[in-house]
């Protein structure tokens, strides 16, 4: 983080002489109406020189979420001195919705949003460019055609993504790399278990796809004996591997999961299950969640994909703050993913904390 610090450094004092000079009555009085921000949901609020930011999370209770907005409201009051109102929608679009009015009405300066319903991003969108208010989404993928909506009608939105076709490949290659490339019961095809994050989420389209691609493209045969939706939560997946060893037992050679909680969830199963994780059965997941990177040290989970929240929030915050001030900014930045496995050269990372 220092490091971004320096490099935004220049960046903060013209923004907070901007601020000064020209919105400074935004968010540095404390109005009758605003003592609401310190209510149930609200997670603390800094110096009150910057930029009033309103901020709604999908839920409160997805754990690669939990480190992404705690970063994300460090790095922005550290950074920019901003004024961070965070919101959970609780899984309701219609709850984050009302949220984002509630940000309109107490004039806040920009919105950073991670929608429950990705097809909700065009209404949020004309929403917040109604109210000249910039707005950036989060750890959804908008549609190119609706990007494109921004940039002709020059909308000040933009969004922070991530190719989860990449992620889903750097899965399908993790397995590839272990013995006999997944088949770990010879049989000459690769039978796997898909644990799926959430019905009508790309993220979650594209991980199981590209997994499952990746082997079949270096020449693997596979088989899908089993697949359920998670909801990105251990508990949840936990169940579903539980579910799949029931019926497949030995037969399956993988659990792919689309997320590490999930991935945990399923690596208890396998235990419950009398099965030893590594050697009877391979586990794979997403977000480099430094609980499973402690399983990948001991050879229980064979890899997980790094999704880089303090990148994607990072990136996040400053694009927010440049469309504050009135500049230009893509109407998509992607942040990589990273393979992690015992072999690879984050072996010694500690995981997402
Ligand atoms: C993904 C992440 C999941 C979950 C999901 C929520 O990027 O890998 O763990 O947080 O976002 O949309």
């Amino acid at each position: 983080m220092k490091c971004l610090i320096r490099r935004t450094a220049f960046f903060f004092l013209v923004f907070a002489a901007v601020f000064a000079v020209g919105c400074g009555g935004k968010s540095g009085q404390s109005k009758p109406g605003e003592s609401s921000d310190k209510e149930a949901g609200t997670e603390g609020i800094a110096a009150a020189e910057g930029p009033k930011i309103g901020i709604s999370i999908y839920r409160y209770d997805d754990t690669f979420m939990k480190l992404y907005r705690s970063e994300l409201k460090q790095y922005l009051e550290e950074t920019y001195h901003a004024q961070v109102i965070m919101r959970n929608a609780g899984g309701d679009q219609r709850v984050q919705d009302r949220q984002i009015r509630e940000f309109i009405d107490s004039k806040c300066d920009g919105l950073i949003i991670n929608p429950v319903e990705a097809s909700a991003a065009g209404t949020i969108a004309d929403t917040s460019s109604k109210a000249g208010i910039p707005l950036v989404f989060i750890n959804s993928e908008p549609d190119e055609s609706e990007r494109n909506r921004w940039k002709d009608r020059h909308m000040a939105v933009s969004s922070v993504e991530t190719d989860s076709k990449q992620a889903g490949t750097y899965q399908g290659q993790i397995i590839l790399e272990t013995l006999k490339k997944g088949d770990r019961n010879n049989d000459g095809i690769v039978s796997y278990v898909m644990i799926k994050g959430e019905a009508n989420s790309d993220a979650s389209r594209y991980r199981s796809e590209y997994c499952v691609k990746a082997l079949t493209d270096a020449g693997v045969k596979t088989e899908e004996l089993f697949s359920g939706t998670g909801n990105w939560n251990r508990e949840e997946g936990k169940k579903l591997a539980a579910q799949a060893l029931s019926v497949y037992g030995p037969r399956i050679d993988v659990i792919f999961s689309n997320n590490d909680a999930m991935a945990n969830g399923a690596l208890e199963a396998v235990e419950e299950a009398g099965m030893i994780p590594g050697k009877d059965i391979y586990l794979v997941g997403v977000d480099a969640l430094q609980e499973t990177v402690g399983y990948i040290k001991e050879g229980k989970i064979a890899g997980t994909v790094l999704n880089d929240h303090q990148g994607q929030s990072q990136t996040a915050a400053d694009t927010l703050i440049r469309l504050i001030q009135g500049e230009d900014a893509e109407t998509r930045y992607l942040v990589d993913y990273i393979k992690v496995t015992m072999n690879s050269t984050f072996h010694n990372w500690k995981g997402n904390d």
